[in-house]
């Protein structure tokens, strides 16, 4: 209001002679003191949802002491582990007591938790930040990485990211992260911390599962899918949630495998590898970064300030949140020693770039002194704090904060959400041997069905709680459902993943030779709750074999006499030369979530056929470990390993089906401009018996260029469906940048010469001149 307002109200009272306002004057005097004084401005406020995005934080920032602005930089853990509260309902902070959570949420000190695990405690938690002096509201994450599996019960659970890599099919990847947003929102959840964009290069890291495998370009399209479904059109869609491109960079080839070692990359391979996927995760608009546990070439990423400004913020144009992984602020003294204590750490970190911190007490203090000491800028305090409130408000957050408790059952595993994981786990599934055609299985048999992972939540994968037995279909229970009537299944339950008794052994054994099959569900366990793990985040391998005494029992079921198919439930690849050899068929089914066991059974039962392919190679042994197909060409010029094939096991891109396709007619311009794009188009006709998938893999070689260059390297993909006989013209435009190296220089230029294009393995090539 302006002081001119005053002036007319004071005239409007005089002139009417109202009688109650005796003393009118000395009102008109108190209300220009009040209202007059003020610039228009400061009678605007945050609350205000008529004010766009950019006034509300601003008006926000102006209320805002330090510490509550430090405040919204710190993120706590919801619960400590699943089951400690016998009471769902019950708050349970990791780091703190409910009254000293409550208290530090009144006083502004809490921005976000993760891990909440119920819509009820999100509500709680959202009614106590009501009572703090701004009211802004919290932020809830998760690690919803494929599907909202860290909720409690009852979500939809999918493949894990290797398996809907393995799809190369992006609508696959995008209605997976579309439907697990929707579930997040509909239980008070905000921000996922998903997708894994990193590339992997050692097999042993016990992660690979949660990644998209080994090739920039498949990562880069599998995640831009699914950070564009994540976050929707704009965050102000109800069912859009913040997502996380992580971990930022190279904990894929961190030493020996092992999580969060360190890492030594040359440049080149950073950039024309490692960085790829998280310039298109910034260019597909993702809001949040989080940096890898591991140093870098000597720099703990979470105070690599060169990687963190110099690239990600000035070079890429990301503008969104950087946060810190679990407690690796701390670290930056505690592990890797660059600074003496946690307080010069939350400093370095801060002034590199990490913008919030996961998680709990301490960076609160060390920042909010720091500030107060000048040694960290109130400036760019404000710049993280932006980022922060810009995503609550542009949420709605300021404006409905709570969970319609209504539309919960509406939408979890709803209908379409279910189709959905089993669409994504049929079409993730990879044939890796079929000898004879022994699959897909006709008729009546009489079948065992053994293994640990047979009758098993381990299809699930990590990152989901203990679901309900009755929201999943095993691989026994798929093949009940599927098994012609008559069909004779018996089961012989082996429970212990690492340890299987050897009279068990020779029991199975005999009960294989009384079968006319043997289908045997073996692999490795991720989930970090069962309490049976044997691989998956912090547990490396430093064998790829399947775990503990599964070969023993997969050699006992070949050394029946019956054929054997092994059905592979794992993230990261196993490589057993004598197994591919041995068994009749091997199927890699990853990790297929609550839906795996039943597209698993149409595969073996031929009522869908198998189409995915592998998005990593598969080494013949551990020593073969780095073995990955856009290797440069020298690697095998001289070496060999003794007393076995130095090729890898599997390659990249492999996979079975049980129909033939045939390619004909490719057409590439015979000389393009080093400007232009290439044009290819390329016949594809389904010879066989079965409709089909089809995944067309385009790769691109430089012949000869003045650094050196990969052998080959992914520059398109699509799957296609064919019914028997049908066939089909693809196009496909492959951008100019992918002609392009890094020269000498590390300068980007693309170089006259000859290229060849590749379609599939090798199955049709064709030279072109760049001129
Ligand atoms: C993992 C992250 C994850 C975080 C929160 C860390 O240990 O490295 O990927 O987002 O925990 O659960």
């Amino acid at each position: 209001m302006h002081i001119g307002c005053c002036v007319i109200i004071c005239s409007f009272v005089e002139n009417y002679n109202i009688t109650f306002m005796k003393h009118y004057r000395f009102v008109c005097i108190a209300l220009f003191l009040i209202v007059g004084c003020s610039s228009p401005d400061t009678l605007k406020s945050y609350t205000d949802a008529a004010f766009s995005v950019n006034e509300r934080v601003e008006l926000l920032l102006k209320e805002m002491t330090i510490e509550e602005k430090v405040g919204q930089l710190c993120l706590y853990v919801g619960e400590p582990s699943c089951n400690t509260s016998n009471n769902k309902d019950e708050f349970v902070s990791y780091e703190l007591s409910i009254g000293e959570c409550a208290d530090l949420i009144r006083k502004g000190k809490i921005s976000s938790f993760l891990k909440v695990p119920t819509y009820n405690q999100a509500n709680a938690l959202q009614r106590i930040s009501e009572q703090s002096r701004l009211k802004i509201p919290l932020l809830i994450a998760t690690d919803a990485m494929h599907g909202h599996g860290m909720y409690a019960t009852g979500a939809t659970i999918y493949p894990s990211q290797i398996g809907i890599a393995s799809t190369f099919d992006t609508t696959i990847a995008y209605y997976v992260a579309r439907y697990t947003a929707r579930e997040m929102r509909a239980t008070g959840y905000q921000w996922t911390f998903s997708p894994n964009v990193e590339v992997v290069r050692d097999c042993r890291w016990g992660r690979i599962g949660e990644t998209f495998g080994e090739d920039p370009l498949l990562i880069s399209k599998m995640g831009s899918a699914m950070i564009r479904a994540y976050q929707g059109s704009d965050f102000s869609d109800s069912t859009a949630v913040l997502a996380c491109a992580k971990h930022f960079v190279a904990g894929g080839i961190a030493y020996n495998g092992l999580n969060g070692a360190p890492a030594d990359i040359s440049e080149r391979t950073l950039h024309e590898v490692f960085f790829p996927p998280f310039i298109d995760a910034v260019d597909a608009g993702v809001y949040t970064l989080m940096p890898a546990h591991n140093e870098l070439n000597g720099v703990p990423c979470h105070a690599h300030r060169e990687f963190l400004q110099s690239l990600l913020h000035d070079s890429w144009g990301f503008d969104g949140i950087v946060v810190s992984d679990w407690n690796d602020i701390e670290k930056l003294s505690s592990v890797h020693k660059i600074v003496s204590n946690a307080e010069q750490a939350s400093v370095l970190a801060f002034d590199a770039g990490v913008n919030m911190h996961m998680h709990g007490p301490g960076f609160f203090k060390h920042i909010t002194d720091a500030v107060k000491k000048g040694a960290v800028s109130e400036i760019d305090l404000d710049d993280a704090v932006r980022k922060v409130l810009n995503a609550k408000f542009a949420m709605g957050l300021f404006e409905n904060r709570y969970v319609d408790s209504g539309s919960v059952q509406n939408i979890l595993l709803h209908q379409k959400h279910r189709a959905q994981a089993l669409r994504a786990a049929r079409k993730s599934i990879v044939l890796l041997e079929n000898k004879d055609s022994i699959l897909p299985l006709t008729g009546k048999q009489k079948i065992l069905v053994t293994g640990p992972l047979a009758d098993h939540q381990g299809i699930m994968g990590d990152w989901v709680k203990y679901q309900p037995d009755s929201n999943i279909v095993t691989v026994l229970e798929g093949i009940h459902n599927e098994a012609p009537v008559g069909t004779d299944v018996t089961h012989y339950s082996i429970s212990d993943i690492k340890n299987i008794a050897d009279d068990d052994i020779l029991k199975v054994k005999a009960e294989a030779q009384k079968n006319d099959i043997v289908i045997a569900v073996i692999g490795d366990n991720s989930n970090r709750f069962g309490g049976n793990k044997t691989t998956g985040e912090n547990l490396d391998r430093a064998t790829l074999l399947p775990s503990g005494d599964q070969p023993k029992l997969v050699q006992a079921l070949v050394e029946s006499g019956t054929p054997v198919v092994v059905v592979l439930v794992n993230g990261g690849p196993i490589a057993w030369e004598w197994m591919s050899k041995n068994v009749e068929g091997l199927i890699e089914a990853w990790e297929p979530g609550m839906m795996g066991g039943q597209a698993i059974a149409e595969i073996i039962y031929g009522k869908y056929c198998p189409g995915g392919r592998l998005p990593i190679t598969f080494p013949r042994t551990v020593g073969h470990n780095q073995s990955f197909y856009n290797h440069k060409p020298s690697i095998y010029h001289r070496g060999h390993f003794f007393g076995v094939d130095v090729t890898p096991l599997y390659e990249f891109g492999y996979g079975l089906s049980y129909t033939s396709f045939e390619y004909s007619n490719l057409q590439v311009p015979d000389t393009i401009s080093s400007t232009d794009d290439v044009k290819v188009k390329v016949s594809v006709e389904n010879i066989g018996n079965y409709s089909g998938d089809e995944v067309v893999l385009v790769y691109l070689n430089d012949k000869v260029s003045s650094v050196t260059t990969p052998v080959k390297k992914l520059v398109d993909f699509k799957r296609i469906t064919l019914t028997a006989s049908q066939d089909t013209v693809l196009e496909f435009t492959i951008a100019n940048k992918y002609l392009s190296l890094l020269d000498i220089n590390m300068k980007k230029v693309v170089e006259p010469g000859n290229f060849e294009l590749i379609i599939g393995n090798d199955v049709m090539t064709k030279e072109f001149l760049v001129k």
